[in-house]
C-alpha cells in the first residue's frame, strides 16, 4: 500500500486561530482525505507551537506568572482543537511541541549535531522579531524594522550556540536543483534559490535562560533553551515516532508533504533540510508554501480589528461552505482577499443553484416519478439523441477521477473543484435537455427510468467526489441517495463505475442543502 506523510505547521499558541489558521489546515485535510479514498495509508500530522519568546508573552499578559507559561499554553491549546472539531480536520496525530517526547527527540538531534561539530558557540550581535521569532542580521535591516513584519526590531548582543548552514549550502542549492519537486509552487523555489545567491550565515539557535527560559534546554548548555524555530521544525520526525518508534518512521519519513504559508518558507526549505542533512535524515519530499488571506487587501491583525473569525462564517454558512470557498475562491499558491460579498457569490452560486439544485430537482422527480424507489438501470431508445446525451454525462462524470487526481497531486484544489462543477453543470443541462417531464407526460418510461438513473448515478460520483472538500455534505447527497455505509467508506474507484446503485432502494430526499443567502 502506498504511503502519504503530511503535516501542517504548528500554530503559535499566542493568539487564537483565525481564517489564515484555518486555510492551511483545510488544505491538508483535503489531500488527506483525498489520498486516503484513493487507496493509501495516509498519516496527518498538525498542532500547536508552544514555546519562545512570543508565546511567553502571552502568557504574562494573560496574567501567567513567569515559570508559568506551561498552565497558560494548556489553556489555549484546547480552542485550536474545538475550531479544527468544528472544521472537520481529521488529524492522524496532534502535537505539541511541550510533549515530553518531542522535548527528548530535539535534544537528541542538538547532541547529533553538536558531535558533528556543527554547532559552536559564538557571540551574537544582531536584531531580532519577537512577532516573527525571527533573527535578522545588519546587513539585512540595514536600520529599518522586520523586513517580514514590518514592526521593531530588537537589538540582541550576547552568547549563543550557532549552527553551520554555511557548511551545507551548496549541498542545498544542488538538492534543489535537482529535485523539481521539492519547492512548490515554482515562483517560490526561484525565490529560494535567490536568496541562496548570497553566502548563508550561520543559524543563531539558543536564548540564554536569563533573557527567556521558555524553551528546550540545550543538552550540552543548561543556562540556554533552543531558539523556538529550531525546536518546533524538529516535530515533523518527533511525532513521527524518530526517537520511539522506528518502524513507523522507517515507513513514513521522509514527509511527502509540508503544507506551509508563504511566510515561513525560508525555515523550511533553509532551516530544516540543512538539519535534516546534518543529523543523517532525508529532506522532505515536497514543501509546498501557499499564499496569504487578507481583508480588503491588508493584512488582518487585532489592532486593525479585521481579523475573520472561522466560527463566526461557520455558524452563519456552515462549514461546508467555508471550506469550498477558501480552497475554489484562489488558486492555491497565490495571495486572497477575503469578503463577505465574494463569500455569498460563490455560496449562491456554486453551492445553491448549481449542486444543491441538481440534489434537490434529482430527488424531486424520483420522489414524484417513481415513489422515492431508485429505477432500473435501462439502456434508453438506441441511437436516439437521448443516448448521446447520457452517454455525454456519463464519460465526462466517469473520467472525472484522472482530473482530479493530477489537480489535486499538484495542488490546485481550485482546478479540482471546477472540474467537479463542470460534471455538476453537465448534469443540470442533461435535465434541461433531455426534458424527463416530456418522458412522464409521453409515459415513455424506459427513457424516463434511464434519465433519472443517469442522474442518481452522477450525483453519486459527484458526492464521492467532493468528500474530501465538503465531507458533511457529501455524507448528506450519500445519504439522500438512500446508501446506508458512511461516505468516508467510500473509494475514488467507484467514480469510474456506472450502475452501482441498487434499483429499488428507497431515496431519502431532505432538505436543500445550501439554501440561498437573501
Ligand atoms: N509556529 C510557526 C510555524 C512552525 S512550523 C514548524 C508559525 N505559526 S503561525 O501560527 O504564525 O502560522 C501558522 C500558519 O498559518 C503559517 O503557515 C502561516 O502562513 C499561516 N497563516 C497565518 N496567517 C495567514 C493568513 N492571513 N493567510 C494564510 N495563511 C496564514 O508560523
Amino acid at each position: 500500500m502506498k504511503k502519504l506523510y503530511i503535516t501542517s505547521p504548528l500554530y503559535y499558541v499566542n493568539a487564537s486561530p483565525h481564517i489564515g489558521h484555518a486555510y492551511t489546515q483545510i488544505a491538508c485535510d483535503t489531500i488527506n482525505r483525498f489520498f486516503k479514498m484513493a487507496g493509501f495509508q495516509t498519516y496527518f500530522m498538525t498542532g500547536t507551537d508552544e514555546h519562545g519568546e512570543k508565546v511567553e508573552k502571552a502568557a504574562v499578559k494573560a496574567g501567567y506568572e513567569k515559570g508559568r507559561e506551561k498552565d497558560f499554553v494548556d489553556s489555549v491549546v484546547p480552542h485550536f482543537k474545538e475550531l479544527w472539531k468544528d472544521l472537520n480536520i481529521k488529524f492522524d496525530f496532534f502535537i505539541r511541541t511541550t510533549d515530553p517526547s518531542h522535548e527528548k527527540t530535539v535534544q537528541k538531534i542538538l547532541e547529533i549535531m553538536k558531535s558533528k561539530d556543527d554547532i559552536y558557540k559564538g557571540h551574537y550581535n544582531g536584531w531580532f522579531c519577537t512577532p516573527c521569532e525571527t533573527f535578522w542580521t545588519e546587513l539585512q535591516v540595514k536600520g529599518k524594522p522586520c523586513p517580514d513584519c514590518g514592526r521593531r526590531l530588537e537589538k540582541i548582543e550576547e552568547a549563543n550556540y550557532f549552527f553551520r548552514l554555511s557548511k551545507y549550502q551548496d549541498w542545498l542549492i544542488s538538492h534543489i536543483k535537482k529535485n523539481e519537486d521539492f519547492i512548490k509552487p515554482d515562483y517560490r523555489k526561484n525565490e529560494i534559490l535567490s536568496f541562496l545567491k548570497n553566502p548563508l550565515e550561520d543559524l543563531c539557535i539558543s536564548r540564554p535562560k536569563e533573557r527567556m527560559a521558555w524553551g528546550v534546554e540545550l543538552p550540552f548548555a543548561p543556562n540556554f533553551v533552543t531558539y523556538v524555530w529550531f525546536d518546533a521544525l524538529i516535530n515533523y520526525i518527533s511525532g513521527m515516532g524518530f526517537l520511539d518508534d522506528e518502524k513507523k518512521f522507517k515507513k513514513f519519513w521522509p514527509a511527502d508533504f509540508h503544507i506551509i504559508g508563504k511566510d515561513i518558507l525560508r525555515h523550511h526549505a533553509i532551516y530544516w533540510p540543512i538539519m535534516l542533512r546534518s543529523a543523517g535524515l532525508a529532506p522532505p519530499k515536497t514543501i509546498f508554501a501557499h499564499g496569504w488571506w487578507t481583508v480588503k487587501g491588508e493584512k488582518m491583525s487585532k489592532s486593525k480589528g479585521n481579523i475573520v473569525d472561522p466560527r463566526t462564517v461557520i455558524k452563519l454558512y456552515g462549514t461546508d461552505a467555508l471550506r469550498y470557498f477558501l480552497l475554489r475562491e484562489v488558486t492555491f499558491g497565490l495571495d486572497g482577499t477575503f469578503s463577505e460579498e465574494a463569500f455569498i457569490l460563490r455560496f449562491n452560486g456554486d453551492l445553491a443553484n448549481d449542486l444543491g439544485n441538481l440534489v434537490n430537482r434529482t430527488l424531486t422527480m424520483v420522489d414524484k416519478y417513481f415513489s422515492g424507489k431508485i429505477p432500473e438501470a435501462r439502456a434508453g431508445i438506441k441511437n436516439s439523441s437521448l443516448e448521446g446525451l447520457s452517454r455525454g454525462l456519463k464519460d465526462k462524470a466517469t473520467h472525472l477521477r484522472k482530473t482530479l487526481e493530477s489537480r489535486i497531486s499538484s495542488f490546485d484544489f481550485s482546478g479540482a473543484l471546477s472540474a467537479i462543477w463542470e460534471v455538476i453543470n453537465k448534469a443540470n443541462k442533461y435535465i434541461e435537455e433531455s426534458k424527463p417531464w416530456e418522458c412522464s407526460r409521453n409515459k415513455n418510461t424506459k427513457n424516463l427510468e434511464s434519465i433519472i438513473r443517469n442522474l442518481l448515478e452522477t450525483l453519486r460520483i459527484i458526492s464521492i467526489s467532493i468528500y474530501p472538500f465538503m465531507p458533511v455534505s457529501s455524507q448528506k447527497i450519500w445519504q439522500q441517495l438512500g446508501i446506508k455505509d458512511g461516505i468516508e467508506g467510500a473509494s475514488l474507484t467507484e467514480t469510474e463505475k456506472w450502475n452501482l446503485l441498487k434499483a429499488g432502494h428507497k431515496t431519502c430526499k431532505d432538505k436543500p442543502l445550501f439554501p440561498r443567502i437573501v
